[in-house]
Parts: C-alpha cells; sequence; structure tokens
C-alpha cells in the first residue's frame, strides 16, 4: 500500500508544535543514569540532527560525582555510540551539540547547590540570549522528585516572570499509590504552575499511538462503529521478552500494574475509549481521556477476584538466552509476591461502551515483544451461509500495532475461490512501506513539546490520580488475598492460563501477533 504523505498543509502530529524550539537551557537531573544515556541525549541528538534545535541551546548535567565538563561530554558521546536508533552517529552533528553541554556538580537535597545552578545557568556562554528559559527534566529516582521541585522554587528558578518560562519535565512513576500521587502532584503544584509541569508517559510520543486519534477522527468508515452496538470487545496487550534485568529493585515494589498498567495500559485504553475533543489543544483531549477512566467505577473485590490475574515469571530461556526465574533476579525478594504479569477485564460504564469487555494485559520474559490494540466487532449473523456450514462466521476485528512493525490491519471473511465457504483474509498497512518519513523516537517528540510548551501528549494530575485509583482497588484485593505464592508461567510462555481462561470463558480469546517479515 502507498499513501501520499508529502501534503504540507496536513499538521505532522497532533501536537501543534513549531519546527525550532526556542533558546532553552535544559538541566537535566540525573545526568549520569540510565534514562539519559539510553533516551535523552540520543533524543537530543537527532533533534539537534533533524535542524530542531536553535543553536542558543545548552544542556547541563545535574549529578552527585565529580566531573569536568569534557569528562560528562565524553561519557555521553560514548553512550550516544551505543543507544542511538539511528547509526552511524553523526560526529559532527554530535560535535556541535556537545560543546553546548555542561557539567554541574550538586546533591538533589541540597538547596543551596540549585543557588549555585542559578548562578551557573547565568553564567553560560549561551545565557545572554537565553535568558532565564529554562526546562528541567527530573531523571531522577522519584523520591527526589518534590524536593528537587522545592529547591528549583526556593532558588527563583521555578517562577517564571518578565515573560520568561521555566518548565519541569517529570520521569515516572509518578508516585506509587493514590496517596502518594496526590502528595506529589500537590508539591509540584506548589513548586510549578500545573501549565509548565510534564509528566511522562513515553507511550504518549509515540508515533503509532499518535496517530490513533487520526484513524479515529480523520476518517469516516470506523467512528461508526466504535461503540457497544458493533464492537465485541477490546484487547490491549503489551507483551516484553526481556525480563526484569538490573530494574529488580525498583520493579520489585512496582510489579507490572504499577510499572505498565497505571500508566502506558491505561492511556492506550483513553485513547481507544475516548469520545473526540472540542479541539485538538491539549485541555480538550485531556478532559476527554480524563472522562474515561472516571467512566471506570471502582471495580468492587468480588469483580476483581474474578476479572484480574497476576503471576511471576520462572526460569527460563527465550530465543536462546537463559532467564532467571524472577525470584532469583539481582536485587530482588527470594520471596517476593510482585506480579511481573497481570490481565485485567474493565468495563466502560457509559452511552458509548456500556457492556464492553476491554481486557488488558501487560508482562515480562514472554514469547514475544509487541504492543497492540484489537478491536473485535461482532459476529455477523451467519444466517445467508448456514448452509454451508459457515454458520459461526469469524468475526472481524482490526489489529493496530503500536510497535513492532508499526500498522494497522483489517480483516474480513471472504469466499475461497472454488469453494463456498469463507475464510479470514486481512489487508494490512505498514508504516515503514507506506511511508517514506524518519520515525522519530517518543522522547524526540516529547521533548520538542515541552520546549515549546505543548501538552497534548502530557499526563495531567487528575488523569494521574484517576489511573492510581483503579491500580489501588486491585492492590487492595491483593492485600486482603494474602496468598502465599503467585502462579508462575513459564518464561517465553504468553503467560499464566489463568488470563487465557478470562477470556475463554466468554467464548473469546486472546488474539495472537501476526507474523511479519
Ligand atoms: C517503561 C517500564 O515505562 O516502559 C519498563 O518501566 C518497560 O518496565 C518500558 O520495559 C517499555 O517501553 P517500550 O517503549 O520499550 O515499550
Amino acid at each position: 500500500m502507498s499513501i501520499a504523505i508529502n501534503d504540507p498543509s496536513c499538521p505532522p502530529m497532533i501536537s501543534k508544535a513549531p519546527i525550532k524550539v526556542p533558546p532553552t537551557a535544559a538541566v537535566i537531573f540525573g545526568a549520569t543514569g540510565d534514562l539519559t544515556h539510553r533516551k535523552i541525549i540520543p533524543a537530543f541528538y537527532h533533534l539537534a540532527k533533524n535542524g530542531l534545535l536553535p543553536d542558543d541551546f545548552a544542556i547541563v548535567g545535574f549529578a552527585r560525582r565529580p566531573k569536568s565538563d569534557d569528562e560528562f561530554r565524553d561519557d555521553l558521546g560514548k553512550a550516544l555510540q551505543e543507544f542511538s536508533h539511528t547509526k552511524p552517529v553523526d560526529e559532527a552533528i554530535w560535535k556541535k551539540l556537545s560543546e553546548h553541554i555542561y557539567y554541574f556538580q550538586g546533591e538533589l537535597d541540597d538547596a543551596e547547590a540549585y543557588k549555585k545552578l542559578a548562578e551557573k545557568l547565568k553564567s553560560l556562554p549561551e545565557s545572554p540570549t537565553i535568558g532565564e528559559n529554562y526546562l528541567f527534566y527530573l531523571a531522577t529516582a522519584p523520591n527526589f522528585f518534590g524536593v528537587a521541585a522545592q529547591n528549583l522554587a526556593a532558588a527563583g528558578l521555578a517562577s517564571p516572570h518578565d515573560g520568561k518560562r521555566s518548565r519541569l519535565i517529570v520521569e515516572k512513576p509518578f508516585g506509587e499509590d493514590l496517596k502518594s500521587a496526590e502528595e506529589l502532584n500537590r508539591t509540584l503544584q506548589g513548586a510549578f504552575a500545573e501549565t509548565d509541569i510534564f509528566r511522562i508517559d513515553h507511550y504518549l510520543g509515540k508515533e503509532t499511538v499518535q496517530n490513533l486519534m487520526y484513524f479515529r477522527f480523520a476518517n469516516s468508515i470506523y467512528e461508526p462503529l466504535w461503540n457497544r452496538l458493533y464492537i465485541d470487545h477490546v484487547q490491549i496487550t503489551v507483551a516484553e521478552k526481556v525480563g526484569v534485568e538490573s530494574r529488580g529493585g525498583y520493579y520489585d515494589h512496582a510489579g507490572a500494574s504499577r510499572d505498565m498498567l497505571q500508566n502506558h495500559l491505561f492511556q492506550l485504553l483513553t485513547i481507544t475509549a475516548m469520545e473526540p475533543p472540542a479541539s485538538l489543544d491539549g485541555q480538550s483531549i485531556r478532559d476527554e481521556k480524563v472522562k474515561v477512566l472516571r467512566s471506570i467505577p471502582t471495580p468492587s473485590l468480588d469483580f476483581l477476584q474474578k476479572n484480574v490475574v497476576r503471576a511471576q515469571y520462572g526460569g527460563g530461556y527465550i530465543g536462546g538466552k537463559p532467564i532467571p526465574a524472577y525470584r532469583q533476579e539481582e536485587k530482588v525478594d527470594h520471596e517476593s509476591l510482585t506480579e511481573t504479569f497481570v490481565a485485567a477485564r474493565f468495563e466502560i460504564d457509559n452511552w458509548r461502551w456500556h457492556g464492553v469487555p476491554f481486557y488488558l494485559r501487560t508482562g515480562k520474559a514472554l514469547a514475544a515483544q509487541f504492543t497492540e490494540i484489537n478491536i473485535i466487532f461482532k459476529r455477523p449473523p451467519g444466517v445467508l451461509f448456514a448452509a454451508d456450514g459457515n454458520d459461526r462466521l469469524r468475526r472481524n476485528s482490526l489489529r493496530i500495532r503500536i510497535q513492532p512493525n508499526e500498522g494497522i490491519g483489517i480483516n474480513f471473511n471472504a469466499k475461497v475461490p472454488g469453494k463456498a465457504e469463507t475464510e479470514l483474509v486481512d489487508m494490512d498497512f505498514l508504516y515503514r512501506s507506506g511511508f517514506d518519513q524518519y520515525l522519530p523516537e517518543a522522547y524526540e517528540r516529547l521533548l520538542v513539546d515541552a520546549l515549546v510548551g505543548e501538552s497534548t501528549l502530557f499526563t495531567r494530575s487528575d488523569e494521574v490520580e484517576q489511573a492510581w485509583r483503579l491500580v489501588d482497588s486491585l492492590h487492595t484485593l491483593w492485600d486482603k488475598q494474602k496468598v502465599r505464592d503467585l502462579p508462575l508461567y513459564a518464561c517465553g510462555s504468553m503467560g499464566p492460563v489463568e488470563a487465557d481462561l478470562l477470556l475463554e470463558r466468554e467464548g473469546r480469546h486472546w488474539i495472537r501477533p501476526k507474523e511479519i517479515k
């Protein structure tokens, strides 16, 4: 399938970011950490490579260890070689960008350090043109989010004045339950204006997730069917092949429900289920998304007991690579009851979706790595073809592949040539053959949007709190259950049999990912 995509009148993204970002000093807290190396610096590099950064742009890394600017630049350069999603790295671009990167040594909980940071920010070679235009990126351990925001405010770095601006990006996890998320919201909002707080859920930065809104609202064929009258159920899967690897310390307190369900899966759910927004501005879109979450009543313990499955992976091999059982992973409690897999059936109790189950599942150490949304339509009446043995015609479905093999497929019943039989066949759109444009990584889009103050692709405080309300209800159930063990699933499988039964008892089954070469 080929598509004309070079129409300049067509906005490239949901977010309406202008092409160039304004002169800014971006300060990364947690500058020597994994996220900076893997995602943030490669994203800045690609923005520079695509001509999206202005000449007057500076990046300041804030971290604890002593380091010179040059040592810091060298470390980042090595990380870029390893983690850049385009290779080879363009050395000239990196050299130019790295000349605007600086290092600042400080402790996150030391208020004095932020005052010194304020002085440093005023004395950078780029400062005369940048002025007091700042972007602060909290890529630290979550227990520092609040204190860093407060210290920034106390050092006068949070209050915009004279038309200048100061924005704050906060990484996930945003709290560990509703109460801590509310507290964190209060602390951040005490330091920065809500409009200057950008809570990251990197799934929203993915092109395919943004395309969901285009797919739904820029076409006329699907939206009339997008409701309880035509849709049988919806499946959302985020499956990962990797285990927890080196993140056992964090993961053992989070589990799949906090690490993935509360944020990424609920974001996919809200965009799939939301009403058309009044406009494409951040407020209208987020109003609609939060309405979806509000329409999911806090499930009763009885409902959860029947509709939620959790499990943990045992050891084994995936693709020939040994994976230890979860409890044997580094920094994981040997008796841990943390779930590495969760599947749940939710209902959105509103006019559009009443009675339509939304099945969500996510897990680590599974057989395949893919994120998909499957919309399964109601079974067509088989009357006409009953005599041909087709009284159980198969359901149409739409497969929205968020990653990998980004694209969308639809299937339908077709006549088998030469026979009076039907078979399910499909039509498929694949981004990589439909478009020849560069597909930016999620963090590139999100950095640009935060730099220009475009908030659509970030999570608002009420969205975060609504999502925690639901995840908290799961934990209330699990705390009450006081189990001594969790069901185990074989590493390299698609999760425990209980997750299959969740659908099978209702005459449905999980859709397997399609093989695409
Ligand atoms: C992160 C989770 O938010 O998302 C990780 O903390 C997970 O556990 C990751 O592996 C998945 O992101 P992606 O973009 O690789 O699907």
